[in-house]
């Protein structure tokens, strides 16, 4: 079974990673920090823009754990532009069958935040992977 743990940190070994390391802990999985490729927002249009890249990763992987630090009560932007980005391209089942899992790090993080993210991720992404 491959494991992509996919980093929205800036910061390639700090919580968020280490979050992940505790929750992997016992299994061989292989990181993509986001911080290392140019994604754009949605609706820009660059040629170095590196999406895809980060798409072939998670066609590739059976389990992803997307994590994220929380900035401003919410997702960090670089998580932010990629699930933007799904929008289209994963509509027509391009990610299907694989389990997708959402890991998020605060320095003070509150419950009711979570219930923000579920809702939204629940409803953005739930019908189209
Ligand atoms: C711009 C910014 C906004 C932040 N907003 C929050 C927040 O709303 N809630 C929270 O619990 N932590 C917040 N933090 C703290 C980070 O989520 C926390 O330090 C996290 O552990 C960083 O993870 P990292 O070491 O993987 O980068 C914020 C940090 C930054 C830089």
């Amino acid at each position: 079974m491959n494991i992509l743990f996919i980093n929205g940190s800036p910061n390639k070994n700090g919580n968020t990673a280490a979050l992940a390391k505790e929750l992997l802990k016992g299994k061989t999985y292989e990181t993509l920090n986001l911080t290392d490729y140019k994604i754009y927002s949605y609706g820009q249009q660059f040629k170095e823009d590196q999406l895809d890249e980060v798409i072939s990763a998670m066609k590739a992987a059976d389990v992803v754990v997307m994590g994220s630090p929380l900035y401003w009560h919410n997702i960090c932007g670089s998580v932010r532009n990629v699930l933007d980005r799904f929008y289209g391209l994963v509509e027509n089942g391009e990610l299907r069958g694989r389990k997708l899992y959402f890991l998020f790090q605060g320095a003070s993080p509150e419950k009711w935040i979570l219930g923000i993210i579920r809702m939204k991720l629940r409803k953005d992404l739930r019908e189209r992977c």
